[in-house]
């Protein structure tokens, strides 16, 4: 991450996220079709020679976008050049990030959502046709000079895909979205990672992790973190179920991984609305998030869980959502208090 801040360089949890990244599809947990259609690209690819297709990584948080541009790299054996959306300011920005390619490199723009609209455009015709036009000097002098760029991968990073525009999502060959991790696929994780960090965990204290996490790799391996620090002082050094749900609840960690805003979505959509039906936007002026954001980052979750279902009319809270929140559900009609 070239163009990261020296100081989070340094910071240990920068530094444990990437030693626990995966380096390879093979380290990879979850996330199976997704790993089978690009595995079987790279091989394409690598058969003929080629630059991999554009690739469009999108999904919330934590879920592993950074860590599969990555792998594609070192799968391709090429470089990975690392920007963000904001960072570019300008044309000639992207037009020195360009240039600076080698055939087959791979340019990973982070949060490709916030691309400025006049360099979104030019990307455009770096993207389909390997050449950009740029206007150089201003006034009379002012000339278009047209760069060729070597033919290189595009790989972008997006938690927000609803924001982007049809001309620049469609010039990805391959889009992928990466879903919220079931408990079982997080134990796989955490069972890794406590190995390289040479602690001590059995599967019932990695599972008590793991069903903690909000679906979240990331998440998972910040609680085992913690969870290590606590069985280093209070503990023997060794994780098991008792020793990670007192660490977690000292922490006041979720019973069920939900974090603040998913429980204010429960309750807005059980108690405001009588459980549902409610639409997004409705749901969202309540919690004063974005209607986007819940739909693209906090709803797939509880949907995965079992806290709400999607209907036409809107979204509906289940008895499991009464359940969590202490309620009474008096059953029928969609989960409606009658
Ligand atoms: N499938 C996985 N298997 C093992 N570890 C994973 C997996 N996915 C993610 N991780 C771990 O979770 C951490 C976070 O993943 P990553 O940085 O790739 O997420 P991201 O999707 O890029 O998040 P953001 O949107 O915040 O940039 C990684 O450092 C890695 O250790
Ligand atoms: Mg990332």
């Amino acid at each position: 991450m070239g163009d990261r801040p020296i100081d989070t360089l340094n910071r240990p949890d920068v530094v444990l996220e990437q030693t626990l990244r995966p380096g390879l599809f093979a380290d990879f947990t979850g996330q199976a079709k997704v790993k089978e259609r690009l595995e079987i690209a790279v091989t394409a690819a690598c058969q003929r020679s080629e630059a991999l297709d554009h690739v469009l990584l999108s999904g919330p948080p934590g879920l592993g976008k950074t860590t599969i541009a990555n792998i594609l790299a070192r799968a391709m054996g090429t470089n990975l050049k690392a920007t963000s959306g904001p960072t570019i300011e300008k044309a000639s920005d992207l037009a020195g990030l360009l240039t600076n390619l080698a055939a087959g490199d791979i340019l990973f723009i982070d949060e490709i959502h916030r691309l400025q609209k006049t360099v979104e455009e030019y990307l455009y015709s770096a993207m389909e046709d390997f050449r950009i036009d740029i206007i150089i000097d201003q006034g009379p002098n002012a000339r278009s000079v047209q760069l060729t760029i070597p033919r290189f991968t595009l790989v972008g990073a997006t938690t927000r895909s609803g924001l982007l525009s049809a001309p620049l999502l469609t010039r990805f060959g391959i889009r992928e979205r990466l879903d919220y991790y079931k408990a079982e696929q997080l134990q796989t994780i955490v069972t890794r990672s406590a190995g390289l960090l040479k602690v001590a965990i059995d599967d019932a204290g990695s599972m008590e992790i793991a069903r903690r996490s909000r679906g979240t790799p990331r998440i998972a391996n910040n609680l085992l973190r913690r969870v290590r620090d606590y069985a280093q002082v209070r503990g023997d050094g060794r994780i098991d179920a008792a020793l990670a749900d007192r660490a977690l609840a000292m922490l006041e960690i979720d019973q069920h991984g939900l974090d603040e805003m998913d429980k204010r979505i429960l309750e807005t959509v059980v108690v405001k609305f009588g459980g549902g039906p409610v639409g997004v936007n409705s749901m969202a002026v309540s919690v004063g998030e974005e209607a986007d954001t819940i739909e693209e980052v906090y709803e797939p979750y509880l949907i995965m869980e079992g806290y709400l279902n999607r209907t036409s009319q809107g979204r509906v809270a289940t008895e499991l959502a009464y359940r969590r929140l202490g309620i009474q559900y008096l059953g029928g009609n969609g989960g409606r208090l009658l």
